[in-house]
């Protein structure tokens, strides 16, 4: 399995002398794609590790974690749990009805419930349900997801001078940081709001990881376009744009949203000239269908 390194030529990187390269985690796997192979390989060792028949974790309905953990529950002969934030809809969404078809089995808990997903009680009385399941936070995002995450950076065979890719819980930046250990400068583009809360959980991931703090980082919180899955027109016009003319696929709750902001920032002149700049695709894909389901929006 390969993510290759994909040279962007766009007239736009031209005129700022700047060099962009999207990195295609997203090529990794057909359905463990992106991040989320990464997050789940030394979670999935573990696992076996431990004599565990089940993985169980959390997400919300469109989750590309769910659909990735169900995925990798077949393929590698686990069962799958996925506790699913809100009430049931049917028909499914095409997200759930993939994991599904994938063997997972659902519950739905309240939002109320679902804040509970850290508690100790809570875990405890899901384990005892499920028959003391191997747990994977929301997200895939725990201390072996970073150490997956380290390894995004380990066959770049290029020189470069920044690296970016987008945030959610913050596992992944975590992996790109923990794993260049303070060389580079690393860019994150929160997909959320709160992204003084995230820079501590970063800090955190990290130093639950190796006991370690850099300082090369950042984290870009001009690029949520109002918070999680929240999408405007000149959001899903740069995506139009950039898949016309790269045939690359975005989608606009991750990829779409750090790529219109490395955009930006190379017009605003943020990049100095001469930088070598390498993207991160990180998946996600899967998202697309229930965009189109939900919103009517091809993207
Ligand atoms: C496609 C995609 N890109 C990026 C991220 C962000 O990763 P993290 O939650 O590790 O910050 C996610 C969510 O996990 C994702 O699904």
């Amino acid at each position: 399995m390969e993510a290759p390194l994909q040279k962007i030529s766009d007239p736009v990187l031209q005129q700022h002398g700047v060099e962009l390269w999207l990195k295609r985690e997203d090529l990794l796997h057909p359905t463990i794609s992106g991040n989320k192979w990464r997050k789940l390989k030394y979670n999935l060792q573990q696992a076996r590790q431990l004599a565990k028949d089940t993985l169980l974790t959390f997400g919300g309905a469109y989750s590309n974690h769910i659909a990735a953990t169900a995925a990798a529950g077949a393929e590698f002969g686990f069962k799958t749990i996925g506790i699913i934030r809100g009430e049931e809809h049917l028909p499914l969404n095409p997200t759930l009805s993939f994991a599904t078809f994938c063997g997972m089995q659902l519950q739905y808990v309240s939002r109320e419930d679902y804040r509970k997903k850290q508690e100790p009680e809570f875990l405890a009385e899901l384990s005892a349900k499920y028959n003391q399941p191997y747990l994977i936070p929301e997200g895939g995002t725990n201390a072996l997801a970073v150490k997956g995450c380290t390894e995004i950076i380990s066959d770049i065979a290029i020189d470069y001078d920044y690296i970016c890719c987008a945030s959610g819980t913050g596992g992944t930046i975590a992996g790109i940081i923990a794993g260049l250990q303070g060389q580079k400068q690393v860019l994150g583009f929160p997909a959320l709001k709160g992204g003084e809360f995230l820079q501590q959980e970063i800090e955190q991931l990290i130093l639950a990881y190796n006991g370690k703090q850099y300082s090369n980082w950042q984290l870009i919180t001009d690029y949520h376009f109002g918070g999680y899955a929240k999408v405007k027109p000149e959001l899903l016009a740069f995506i139009k744009q950039f898949q016309e003319q790269h045939h690359i696929p975005l989608e606009p709750v991750y990829t779409g949203k750090m790529l219109f902001g490395i955009y930006d920032l190379i017009r605003q002149g943020y990049f100095p000239e001469g930088s070598r700049v390498i993207a991160i695709h990180t998946g996600g894909l899967q998202g697309n269908a229930g965009f189109k389901e939900r919103l009517g929006l091809e993207v």
